[in-house]
């Protein structure tokens, strides 16, 4: 970027070019920043003043003095120029032209303004200068000035998704945390765009991250939430919380721009990556690779601000004979069965009693039978009120303290569950395991089970695929559930996932919309709902990360319950 004195020392070039009567731009713009509003108002004038595309050259105003630049200006050459400021007209004062632009031609500008390209201003002036004067060009879109917006537009939207998609966020323990914990830590990120496209992003993860409070730092600007707490007041030696309140616009937190930083600002890996190092190595699926494809989502260029891409050479090197082993290898198939047991007396009753007042009607009377926590395993085992316990290895029930303080539903024990006879032991689990590290939760504080208690699949050759429990397999397990309730008695619950949400509220809940909000049941038991874990692991894996802090800052909902140090 050029310097104010630079552009004033252009401007005066061209004035002389322009009295010797050379051909030279007659007309310096310079914008405050790679704003539309700015590139609109200069745009107007000079259509207003007739001003050629060809006699108009475009430069932002240098950051480093942006008081001169305070708003978009047109330097007349004709107006003469002393001290690079004086001469500086408001276009404004002079836009009165009616401007008529296809509709779709103002979201083009506000992507091309922020390509890194310099021409790019002279670009849109000259298709917006072209549009008054050709009614052909909105029908024509091989026009060579609209292909180039086209691919700048484009180029700066992947960029844009790839800002979204690879920012890794580190924690660091701050002063601020020092001083008020409940804040939490900040969380910081180093991201390289090839455009200028922080503040477009900024609002998007503002809307993602509305309980951590986080930085992003790239080469040209910065970018941090502000606290959404508010009107923190001295008392005594602590400060108090008066309202905990996002700022923001639609209940989000607002933002504070900076200028850029430099990489060694950002800091070094930590133990929440290297989990997530532990967790990426363990999901990559040798049989699933496809290296040109995932290249093509995750471009060489940003591996080097990804955490995981150094694994990506070596685990694609082995991935070939990992798979031939994983095809070689045997089939996971039930090691043991249990009998199978027609419901006869309390199960049998049960069921009638589902079948005529409802599954509620039977979770009462499990409640209130005599069965105790460590009973149910031998229980579930021989129940065969749905078909599912048929075909699994033995029953999952939960696990945890007699009287957990907080209770986390999953759907359904999976493979690795069903073998071990322990909730939570898979992949599912070791991404639930991670997420209570971050959060700074003990798993064995919890009461960690399922609303279904069997394992559910299909065979696809050799492998047991997860299959999802029917409304009526999961309303036969409801009572199961039930128990392990009005047993363990926790201060509330967290629903993993639809299936789980459904068997504690009794009704359909929609996860996507619903997350992150607490419900109470009639009998007072608290819900909070979220996404199953499977769900983050079946998700776009240029996506995780970001789902996987969605998915904590639902959670952390449910931290003082969890009692969180
Ligand atoms: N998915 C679940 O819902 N529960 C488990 O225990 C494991 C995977």
């Amino acid at each position: 970027m050029r310097s104010a004195r630079a552009l004033a020392q252009q401007a005066q070039q061209a004035d002389d070019l322009f009295a010797r009567g050379e051909d030279a731009p007659l007309r310096t713009v310079l914008l405050p920043s790679a704003d539309l509003a700015a590139f609109r108002q200069a745009a107007r004038a000079l259509l207003d003043q007739d001003v050629e595309p060809a006699r108009v050259s475009w430069h932002i105003a240098d950051s480093a003095c942006p008081d001169l630049f305070a708003d978009s200006a047109v330097i007349d050459s004709s107006a003469g120029l002393q001290g690079g400021a004086s001469p500086l007209r408001h276009p404004a004062a002079t836009a009165t032209a009616t401007v008529t632009v296809p509709a779709d031609f103002l979201a083009l500008c506000e992507s091309v303004i922020l390509h890194r390209d310099p021409g790019r201003f002279g670009l849109l002036y000259r298709l917006l200068w072209r549009l008054q004067r050709e009614p052909d060009l909105r029908h024509d879109p091989l026009d060579a000035d609209r292909v180039l917006a086209g691919q700048m537009a484009q180029a700066v939207r992947r960029d844009m998704h790839k800002m979204k998609a690879f920012v890794r966020f580190r924690t660091v323990e701050d002063d601020q945390f020092r001083r008020r914990p409940e804040e939490g830590p900040l969380h910081v990120a180093w991201f390289e765009p090839e455009h200028h496209i922080v503040q477009a992003v900024a609002p998007f993860f503002a809307r993602r991250f509305t309980q951590m409070r986080w930085v992003i730092l790239t080469p040209e600007a910065s970018v941090r939430s502000v606290s959404r707490i508010r009107n923190v007041k001295e008392a005594g030696a602590h400060e108090v919380v008066q309202a905990a309140e996002p700022t923001g616009p639609e209940g989000f937190p607002s933002l504070e721009f900076g200028p850029g930083a430099k990489r060694e600002e950002a800091p070094p890996a930590d133990a929440g990556e290297k989990l997530w190092l532990t967790y990426y190595q363990s999901i990559f699926n040798p049989a699933r690779l496809k290296l040109r494809m995932m290249q093509q989502e995750m471009p060489r260029r940003y591996w080097k601000n990804l955490p995981e891409a150094q694994f990506i050479s070596e685990l694609s090197a082995a991935a070939s004979a990992r798979s031939q082993a994983m095809v070689a290898q045997s089939p996971t198939l039930p090691l043991r069965r249990i009998r199978a047991i027609e419901p006869t007396g309390e199960a049998a009753e049960r069921q009638r009693a589902d079948a005529m007042h409802g599954p509620a009607s039977s979770a009462a009377a499990a409640s209130s039978g005599p069965l105790r926590l460590d009973e149910l395993k031998s229980a579930t085992d021989r129940c065969r009120e749905c078909p599912i316990g048929m075909a699994a290895t033995q029953s999952v029930v939960g696990e945890g303290p007699a009287h957990a303080r907080l209770m986390l539903v999953g759907e359904q024990p999976g493979d690795q569950e069903d073998l071990r006879g322990r909730p939570f032991v898979g992949p599912a689990g070791r991404l639930l395991d991670q997420a209570i590290s971050q959060l700074g939760w003990k798993r064995d504080a919890l009461y960690v089970t399922n609303a279904v208690k069997h394992f559910k699949y299909e065979l696809r050759g050799k492998r047991r695929m997860h299959k999802t429990p029917t409304q009526q397999e999961a309303a036969a397990c409801l009572h199961w559930l039930e128990t392990e309730i009005a047993l363990v008695k926790p201060k509330a619950a967290v629903a993993l996932g639809a299936t789980a949400a459904r068997s504690l509220l009794g009704r359909h809940v929609a996860v996507m919309s619903e997350r992150g909000q607490w419900f109470e049941r009639s009998d007072g038991l608290r819900v909070l709902i979220t996404l199953h874990p499977s769900a983050l692991l079946r998700g776009d894996p240029a996506q995780r990360e970001e789902a996987f802090a969605a998915w904590l800052s639902d959670l952390r909902h449910a931290s003082a319950i969890a009692g969180a140090a």
